[in-house]
């Protein structure tokens, strides 16, 4: 069993169905659910990997790969795609080498795109883990990102 889930699970003891929880809670722990997460939350819950696994891909809030030290959301909503944000994501592509749903091979980036943060007057936005950036160019996401190690 992955260690660090075994403090969760003493946490959940009779309440077997409580399965998106438990799901949240490891997510946080390990930054994604890996298969053997998956299948140690199968145990537990006396069910199959299968089960987990399927419930799991349900809600696009959780994710099956290990996620990057640093996650780069770029926002493509209305505000700011007009503003330019498909541009900024092109750009933050070519840096970083990977395409919007990927990872960097050495795990330094996530690339994600977002519908919207509600900061449209600041378009077109980047948010970089927890770090918004507004009014953003070509120029400055080049800059901001190495700022990031
Ligand atoms: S459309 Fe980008 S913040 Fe709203």
């Amino acid at each position: 069993m992955v260690e660090a889930l075994k403090e969760i699970f003493s946490a959940y003891e009779g309440e077997k169905g409580a399965v998106i929880p438990i799901l949240q809670k490891v997510q946080a722990k390990l930054g994604f659910l890996s298969p053997e997460a998956i299948g140690d939350i199968a145990s537990f819950l006396d069910t199959s990997s299968n089960e987990i696994f399927g419930v799991a891909t349900f809600y696009s809030q959780f994710r099956f790969t290990r996620p990057g030290r640093h996650t780069v959301h770029v926002c493509l909503g209305t505000a700011c795609h007009v503003k330019g944000g498909g541009t900024i994501l092109e750009t933050v592509e070519k840096e970083i080498g990977v395409e919007a749903g990927g990872t960097t091979g050495d795990y330094k980036f996530s690339l994600e795109r977002v519908a919207c943060f509600g900061s449209c007057a600041l378009a077109p936005v980047v948010v970089i883990d927890k770090d918004v950036f507004g009014r953003v160019t070509t120029s400055k996401i080049k800059e901001t990102l190495k700022n990031y190690d």
